[in-house]
């Protein structure tokens, strides 16, 4: 099988839905702007150089929706010969474009493509503008359309991850992220000219602006205010606002290619994309996902977890991510608290603090991955999430030499 390169890989900012940023911005352009980012900071490749474009979306409808991969494509300006479409695997969406083009390319199917990821919360809500969830099959089985808050807290009661275990996780992805922003971490991350509407004289307009951090990082969270939120999604729960991922607006594009195309593009790739799978669970308890998937793909892939330098492993839930945590035999304060300089999981924070824009976020933290896995030098790295409906995803990197 041939090899696939990541030739380069970034992302917007996240946004906070709603009251964040991109609020008014439309999924389109959030997604224009990272694809053109993402070719800028390849020169020497072409638009014309790209064969298509595979988009991950968790709620692909309204202005995310069509088939928002080919009109990305169209409207950033890639030739009609650029093809373009989209997928949905909920959370891991964009990790699934990024692989299934990266699939593609070993096979021997294609030589260049862009996978990414785009979701907007903020216009279209999650679960959609209209669920239509089957009659009788939902009341048979219920558990198919739970909330994504309700199976935290089936995980916090099952495995008995208490509500200050969840806080004192929530509160070290702040710090890790509020660090990181501070020390200029997120070298992926691509400016976006957003919107806002205002008012003047009677009329609405619209004024852009610059948009090129994380807004929902909270620098001054502590662990006493952690404590005093309400539970978000039980009364009598543990699962919070300051414990949950963010609701969250975001893009992302990486950029893959063969070795042949390597070296007639005269590129220099990031690393290499080494295997991708998927691993089913119970739909009432889907973050412990990734509990599953990493060792099914460090299985596929012949390593062991202590050869993995670098994680990426998605904060859906502090609940969710600490017992995925303890199974992996990662849930110790060195491999993942803000203070420990040996910390390999979600080294600049997760999306506690960064946000979790749904079908962007598989490509958003390839992009985090591969930033951090150069800056480190680490030669493997892993990025996993829990998806909705009982799964987990997982990837691995190889840095290249
Ligand atoms: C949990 C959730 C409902 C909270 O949404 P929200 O109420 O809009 O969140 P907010 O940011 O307004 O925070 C709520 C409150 O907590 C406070 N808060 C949040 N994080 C905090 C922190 N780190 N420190 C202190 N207070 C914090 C806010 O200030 C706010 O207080 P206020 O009501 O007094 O203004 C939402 O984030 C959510 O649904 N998350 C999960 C998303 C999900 O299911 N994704 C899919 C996973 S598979």
């Amino acid at each position: 099988m041939r090899e696939a390169y990541i030739v380069q890989s970034v992302r917007t900012p996240g946004c906070r839905r709603a009251r964040g940023a991109f609020a008014q911005t439309r999924p389109e352009d959030l997604l224009k702007t990272a694809i053109n980012g993402l070719m800028e900071r390849t020169p020497g490749v072409e638009k014309k150089d790209v064969e298509d474009i595979l988009i991950g979306c968790a709620f692909p409808e309204a202005e995310q929706g069509l088939n928002i991969g080919r009109i990305a494509a169209q409207m950033a300006k890639f030739p009609d010969d650029t093809c373009g479409a989209t997928v949905n695997r909920f959370c891991a969406s964009g990790l699934e474009a990024i692989s299934l083009q990266a699939m593609r390319i070993m096979a021997g199917m294609c030589d260049v493509a862009i996978g990414g990821g785009l979701e907007s919360m903020s216009i279209v809500p999650m679960g959609g503008n209209m669920p239509r969830p089957h009659p009788e099959w939902a009341k048979e089985n219920p558990d198919v359309y739970i909330s994504m808050g309700m199976t935290a807290e089936n995980v916090a009661n099952r495995y008995k991850i208490t509500r200050e275990m969840q806080d004192r996780f929530g509160y070290s992805s702040q710090m890790k992220a509020a660090a990181a922003q501070k020390n200029g971490k997120f070298k992926e991350i691509v400016p976006v000219e957003a919107v806002r509407f205002k008012e003047k004289n009677g009329i609405m307009v619209k004024e852009p602006f610059i948009q090129d951090f994380d807004d929902g990082v909270r620098a001054d969270t502590t662990i006493e205010g952690l404590a005093k939120l309400r539970p978000a999604f039980a009364a009598m729960g543990s699962v919070t606002a300051g414990n949950s991922s963010q609701t969250t607006d975001g893009a992302a594009a990486t950029l893959i290619m063969s070795g042949e195309a390597v070296k007639k593009l005269g590129v220099k790739p990031i690393a290499k994309f080494k295997a991708y799978v998927v691993a089913g669970c119970r739909a009432d308890e889907m973050g412990v996902g990734p509990a599953y998937a990493i060792p099914k793909l460090l299985k596929v892939a012949g390593l062991k977890i202590e050869d993995i330098k670098l994680f990426e492993i998605n904060e859906a839930f502090a609940s969710q991510a600490i017992y995925c945590l303890q199974q992996l035999g990662l849930y110790d304060d060195k491999y993942h608290w803000f203070e420990s300089d040996e910390r390999i999981v979600n080294v600049n924070g997760g999306a506690i603090a960064l946000g979790h824009p749904l079908g962007c976020t598989g490509a958003k933290l390839c992009a985090q991955l591969m930033t951090e896995m150069k800056a480190r030098g680490a030669k493997y790295g892993v990025e996993s999430m829990c998806i909705g409906g009982g799964m987990g995803a997982a990837a691995l990197f190889e840095l290249c030499e």
